[in-house]
């Protein structure tokens, strides 16, 4: 059974992107996935500080709510991840998690040495993402960051579901297209890690 963590990055519980992972876990479940859902508001968790504690083994040293997500990060055998977009960028909480995975990047390229650009992931992803606006570059940002983010996760950005003009809480209830696109995001992500762990 793949062993997905859906991280929701929006301080609204009932936001967009909030609404849209809630419907890829659903996805994912019903094709059999073992979910686990993690609510980045609800932690405690400090910005990377650049101590590099991590230089030693590739662990954070500052003890707090990553430290469990850093173990359910590299248990996992996919990721769904959600944000909003703030200013061109992912939400703050969003941030935060990722700032904090410079101990992954420090592990894989300083401890364990791996060349830049080679070998192929081993797990996938999605990023869900929503902005209020229809601005062409309105995902740039947020898509070059996560592209290096998953990097070190050793995960292919696998899809992106992304959608403009959605501002107020609820707004993509009046789309249940795109509901419907991440929930078949979600059961294709559990089809294609179960495809790969049975090759
Ligand atoms: C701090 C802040 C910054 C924002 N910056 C942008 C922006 O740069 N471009 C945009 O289109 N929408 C921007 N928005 C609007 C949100 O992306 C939009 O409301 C989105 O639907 C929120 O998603 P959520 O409901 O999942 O939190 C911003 C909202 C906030 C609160």
């Amino acid at each position: 059974m793949p062993n997905i963590l859906a991280v929701y990055g929006s301080p609204r519980r009932e936001g967009n992107t909030a609404l849209l992972l809630n419907r890829a876990v659903e996805g994912a479940r019903e094709n059999g996935a073992d979910v686990q859902e993690v609510w980045l508001p609800d932690l405690n968790m400090s910005p990377c500080l650049e101590i590099y504690g991590c230089k030693r083994n590739g662990r954070c040293v500052i003890q707090d709510d990553f430290q469990a997500l850093y173990d359910r990060l590299l248990a996992c055998d996919g990721l769904m991840l959600a944000s909003p977009i703030f200013f061109y960028a992912v939400s703050a909480h969003t941030k935060i998690l990722m700032d904090r995975c410079q101990s992954l990047w420090v592990k894989k390229y300083w401890i364990e040495k791996a060349a830049v650009g080679q070998g192929l992931p081993k797990r996938k992803g999605i990023f869900i993402s929503v902005g209020a606006t229809n601005g062409k570059r309105l995902f740039d940002g947020a898509l070059l960051s996560m592209r290096y983010f998953f990097d070190p996760l050793d995960m292919e950005l696998w899809k992106t579901l992304l959608y403009r003009g959605l501002d107020f809480e609820g707004d993509v209830l009046k789309h249940p297209d795109f509901l419907e696109e991440a929930y078949e995001a979600g059961k294709c992500l559990c089809e294609a890690i179960s495809m790969r762990s049975s090759k």
